[in-house]
C-alpha cells in the first residue's frame, strides 16, 4: 500500500497482510541474517508506512530517505522532545548525555559542537592516519596467521574485526592502547543507545557505561592538559581554550551586545577563536570524546565484518579484487550499500510536512531505513547483487545532510587496508563455522565469525 493524499498516515492498519508480515519479518531476530527480502516488499507495496506500534513512518526508498536526512524539514529527537515525551528518562546519565550529543542536538546546538570536531579532524587528516592504520592491520593479521596456523578455525571478529576500530579510534582520541580492551566493553554498552528501541537493561547498562566513560575522558582531558599529545583530545583543547582550567588564546567580543546594551561581564566576554558561540566547557569536551568513540567503533567492526563476510559469499568477486586492488574503494562502498552497519535513522518533522507524498505532521516521527534505501532499484540496478565492480555507488550508509557521518573516511580507509592486506596475505581464507549476528534492531554486525585461513 503506497501512502496517498486519501490515505495521508500511509497507515499500517489499512496494509494488506503480506505488507504486515514483512515489517514484522524486518524485526525479527531469527530473519536477522537477511531482512533485504521483506524490506524489498516494503518498499514495493508501501515506501511510505506508518507502524501504530512505534508510531514512525518507516521509509525505504532512496530518494525519500535522503529527502528527510538531508531536507530541512527534519531533525533528530533532541534535549526539548526528551522533556516533552520522555520526562521519566531523562535523569539517566545515558539520556543527559545522549540528547545533549551531536546526534541529539540540532541547529546552532549541533553546530556548536560540530565546528570543533571537523576543524581539527577532517578528512584530509583520516588520509594522515593511514600509515598507523596499516601497521595496526598488520599487527592483528599477524594475530590471525598465529591462531589459525594449524589449520583450525579462529573468530575474526575477535581478532581483527574489534581490535582494529577500537585501535584506531583509541589512537585517534587518545585512549593508551592498555586501556582498550575495557574500553571496548565499555563503549559496547553505550552503544545500546543507538538502539531505536531501548530495554530496561540496555539503559541500566548504558548509563553505566556513560558514567565510568565520562569519568574516565574527563580524568583524560585534565592530562591532556598539563601534557599535550597529537590526539583528538589535546587538539580540542587546543582550540576550545582548556575550558575550566588554564587560559589558551583569547578573541576579544565587543564590549557592548547587538542591542547596544550593556557590557557583559568579563568571563563571558572573553572567548577563544571558535564561530560558533561560548567555547565548550570540560564536560561537553569529555562528552564530544565518548561520542566519537562510541559512534567509532561498534559500527566500523560491523563494517569490517560484513565485508569479508559478503565476500567470502561472492568468492569471483573476491578474485576480482584480488587481481586488482585497485577495485578496492569501490569494494569498501558496494560492502556499505550491500549491507551497511547501520540499518535506520530516526528524525521528526519540524513543521508540517509531507514525503513521497504523504503528509507528516509537525513532530511525526520517520525513520529512514538506510538499508532498504541502499537496495532501491530505481537507484541501484540489480540491487541485490554484490558487485565490487559496480559504477555510480553514493551510499546513504553514513546518513546525509547536517549528521552526516563524521567518521566515514577513517572507517572507509580501515576497511579499505584491512580487505587488501587480508585477500593478500588468505587467499584461501574461509567461513569455518556458523556466524553469530548481533542481536540489534539497528546495528548490523557480527559478533563472532569463525574462518578459516587456509580453507
Ligand atoms: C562503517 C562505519 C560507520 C558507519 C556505517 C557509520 C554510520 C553513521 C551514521 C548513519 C550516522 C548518522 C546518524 C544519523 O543521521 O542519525 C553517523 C554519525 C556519526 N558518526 Fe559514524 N559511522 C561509522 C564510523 C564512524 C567512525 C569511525 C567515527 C569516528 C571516528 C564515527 C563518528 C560519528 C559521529 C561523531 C557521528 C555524529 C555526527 C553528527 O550527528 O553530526 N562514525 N555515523
Amino acid at each position: 500500500m503506497n501512502g496517498s493524499a486519501a490515505d495521508p498516515e500511509g497507515a499500517a492498519e489499512g496494509a494488506s497482510a503480506e505488507v504486515r508480515a514483512a515489517l514484522e519479518a524486518v524485526f525479527d531476530p531469527g530473519l536477522r541474517a537477511d531482512p533485504y527480502g521483506p524490506l524489498a516488499v516494503l518498499r514495493e507495496a508501501a515506501p511510505v508506512l506508518y507502524d501504530e506500534e512505534s508510531g514512525t513512518r518507516f521509509l525505504t526508498g532512496f530518494a525519500d530517505c535522503q529527502a528527510v536526512l538531508a531536507g530541512p524539514d527534519f531533525v533528530v529527537p533532541d534535549g526539548p522532545w526528551l522533556a516533552r515525551e520522555h520526562p521519566e528518562w531523562a535523569a539517566r546519565p545515558a539520556a543527559d548525555f545522549f540528547y545533549a550529543s551531536l546526534l541529539g542536538t540540532n541547529g546552532a546546538a549541533h553546530e556548536r559542537l560540530r565546528g570543533p570536531l571537523t576543524a581539527v579532524f577532517g578528512p584530509r587528516r583520516a588520509a594522515e592516519l593511514s600509515a598507523g592504520v596499516e601497521k595496526v592491520v598488520d599487527e592483528l593479521l599477524d594475530r590471525f596467521e598465529d591462531a589459525t596456523s594449524d589449520g583450525g578455525a579462529a573468530d575474526f571478529q575477535a581478532l581483527v574485526g574489534y581490535p582494529l576500530p577500537v585501535a584506531v579510534v583509541g589512537e585517534l582520541i587518545g585512549v593508551p592502547r592498555a586501556e582498550q580492551e575495557r574500553f571496548h566493553r565499555l563503549g559496547r554498552d553505550a552503544a545500546r543507545l543507538l538502539e531505536p528501541v531501548r530495554s530496561d537493561e540496555d539503559w541500566r547498562r548504558a548509563d553505566t557505561a556513560v558514567t565510568a566513560l565520562r569519568e574516565y575522558f574527563t580524568g583524560l582531558l585534565r592530562e591532556r592538559r598539563a601534557r599535550p599529545a597529537e590526539d583528538l583530545a589535546s587538539a580540542l583543547l587546543a582550540r576550545e581554550g582548556a575550558a575550566g582550567s588554564a587560559p589558551a588564546r583569547r578573541v576579544r567580543e565587543p564590549a557592548a551586545g547587538p542591542s547596544g546594551g550593556r557590557a557583559r561581564p568579563s568571563a563571558a566576554r572573553e572567548r577563544p577563536p571558535a564561530e560558533n558561540g561560548h567555547p565548550l566547557g570540560e564536560r561537553e569536551l569529555a562528552d564530544l570524546l565518548l561520542l566519537v568513540f562510541v559512534a567509532g567503533f561498534e559500527t566500523t567492526a560491523g563494517l569490517l565484518g560484513t565485508a569479508v563476510s559478503a565476500l567470502l559469499a561472492h568468492p569471483e568477486q573476491a578474485a576480482l579484487l584480488r587481481a586488482d586492488p585497485g577495485l578496492l574503494p569501490g569494494a569498501v562502498e558496494e560492502a556499505l550499500r550491500w549491507d551497511g552497519p547501520v540499518l535506520m535513522a530516526e528524525r521528526l518533522a519540524a513543521r508540517p510536512t509531507e514525503v513521497g507524498g504523504v503528509a507528516v505532521p509537525a513532530g511525526g516521527s520517520v525513520t529512514a531505513v538506510l538499508g532498504a534505501a541502499n537496495r532501491d532499484p530505481r537507484r541501484y540496478p540489480d540491487p541485490d547483487a554484490f558487485l565490487v565492480t559496480r559504477p555510480d555507488v553514493r551510499v546513504l550508509s553514513f546518513g546525509a545532510g547536517p549528521h552526516y557521518c563524521f567518521g566515514a573516511a577513517l572507517a572507509r580507509l580501515e576497511a579499505a587496508v584491512l580487505l587488501g592486506r587480508l585477500s593478500a596475505r588468505f587467499p584461501r581464507l574461509a567461513p569455518a563455522g556458523p556466524p553469530v549476528r548481533r542481536a540489534s534492531a539497528c546495528l548490523r554486525s557480527f559478533d563472532v565469525l569463525p574462518l578459516a585461513a587456509t580453507g
